[in-house]
């Protein structure tokens, strides 16, 4: 163990931080997201975009990330406290926090629907000859039930506080190693029989052939902040699991690992869904809704059915329940380091605030007329937090995270700790050009377009 972070706890081992900082990476965002947002964009000219954002934009920010939280062992906060005291940068690590804990309020909201959609799939509680308009019909009576939304968010939000009480190794890490494995045998064997299905390869070609016509500034600006969100970069999170590294790990290839691993359970989340979508004449551009609407129906029209849906919603459900546990645990951290409560309080305070923080979510899909559809904006509730966070608020963090390592702390530091005891920092030029010019003039171009022209709404 990392005698510097005794007190605070550390990963165990770099595999074992691998994992969970994949935990974090690989949820809601991959499985539930991707394929949408890859529908919504026209598939794949879109999904190219995102891979060379993945590769010079997510990465060196991960790696930047990465670097503050082991160099100070701190959460977002003081983080940036101890590396610029008396300055402005603290309150961009308190942006990430507050961002964590709004994030984790709708994100739970979603993944309540998965464990709901997994509850009523052991159940049985699809019919076996639904059509697309049915099955449509069955989820939004589903999340329009409000007891039922706030109880599973309810669930969720005390299963993620039950993983993040044991602790950095004890809990976070030791879950990721048995969930990890898990959700991906899952999804091969689920992707397996949607490839194998009739006329499953009308899906591939939408999914997997290019047609550049179709790419804007909105799909760059969505295939950015597709990319933040997947690699949970731009709120600290990857500070926060930085600062549980020994010094002995190399950093940079264990950044990559998890681009690389979470950029696979993506692009293998798409194998599965557009497949199974064009099977069935289903639109792509189908939205939020998609796997909650349409996979019921394929899994219905396959032998043992019941046994993927139900397999598939546990698997987006364990996805979720590792991200949420970085979510959770920033927030954790920073009133542990900063403020010196203890862990337990710590854990179930902020479970409690994410709990009513989510219950407007949870109301907002006909639940509550006046969440649904709020004055003046005319936007759900949920809608609304996954914009303004999920998108706004990573994007300028990322932002500003990319300008304090490239300016303020200096590359220079930053390379001195990534190649602590010796290390070696492959592609360590690339890096410094990629976060000091290509980074911050990317994300601030982008961040400046969707705000002129409001894109994310
Ligand atoms: N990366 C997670 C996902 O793809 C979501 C997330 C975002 C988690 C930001 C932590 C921080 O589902």
């Amino acid at each position: 163990m990392n005698a510097r972070n005794t007190e605070r706890g550390a990963w165990g081992s770099r595999f074992g931080f691998i994992l969970a900082a994949a935990g974090s990476a690989i949820g809601l965002g991959n499985i539930w997201r991707f394929p949408y947002v890859t529908g919504n964009n026209g598939g794949a000219a879109f999904v190219i975009i995102y891979f060379a954002f993945v590769i010079l934009i997510g990465l060196p920010v991960m790696i930047a990330e990465l670097s503050l939280g082991r160099r100070t062992a701190r959460n977002p906060v003081g983080a940036f406290a101890q590396l610029a005291p008396r300055s402005f940068w603290p309150a961009v690590g308190m942006l990430g926090v507050l961002t964590g804990l709004g994030i984790l309020s709708y994100y739970g909201v979603i993944a309540g629907w998965t464990l709901g959609y997994f509850l009523k799939a052991v159940c049985g509680g699809f019919s076996a000859d639904m059509s697309y308009i049915q099955s449509s019909e069955i989820f939004a009576q589903f999340v329009a039930d409000p007891l039922q939304a706030v109880g599973l968010l309810f669930v969720f939000i005390a299963l993620t506080g039950i993983v993040v009480k044991g602790g950095v190794s004890g809990g976070i890490e030791r879950w990721a190693k048995i969930l990890m494995p898990l959700l991906f045998v899952l999804l091969l064997l689920l992707t397996l029989r949607s490839v194998t299905l009739e006329n499953a390869a009308a899906g591939l070609t939408f999914y997997l052939k290019p047609d550049f016509s179709k790419v804007t500034v909105n799909t760059l600006g969505n295939a950015l902040g597709q990319a933040l969100f997947s690699l949970s970069l731009g709120m600290g999170a990857m500070i926060t699991y930085g600062s549980y590294i020994s010094k002995r790990d190399n950093l940079v290839t264990s950044a990559a690992y998890v681009c690389l691993f979470d950029t696979l359970i993506a692009v293998i989340a798409g194998l599965m869904i557009f497949p199974a979508l064009f099977s069935q004449n289903i639109p792509p551009a189908g939205g939020p809704g998609l796997v909650f609407e349409t996979l019921p129906i394929l899994f219905n029209q396959m032998p043992g059915g019941m046994l993927f849906g139900a397999g598939f919603f546990l698997l987006l459900t364990v996805a979720a329940l590792t991200s949420t546990i970085s979510l959770l645990e920033v927030v954790v951290a920073y009133l542990v380091d900063e403020w010196k409560w203890k862990r337990n309080t710590a854990v179930w305070m902020m479970a409690l605030v994410a709990f009513a923080l989510g219950i407007p979510s949870a109301l907002s899909q006909n639940g509550s007329a006046f969440f649904t559809r709020l004055p003046i904006i005319h936007m759900g509730f949920l809608d609304l937090f996954n914009i303004l966070l999920g998108n706004y608020s990573l994007t300028l963090g990322a932002l500003l995270i990319a300008l304090f390592v490239a300016f303020r702390w200096g590359i220079h530091q930053a390379n001195q700790e990534i190649t602590q005891m010796g290390q070696i920092f492959y592609g360590k030029t690339a890096w410094s050009i990629l976060i000091r010019f290509l980074c911050p003039i990317a994300i601030l171009g982008i961040f400046v377009y969707i705000l002129l022209t409001r894109n994310y709404f």
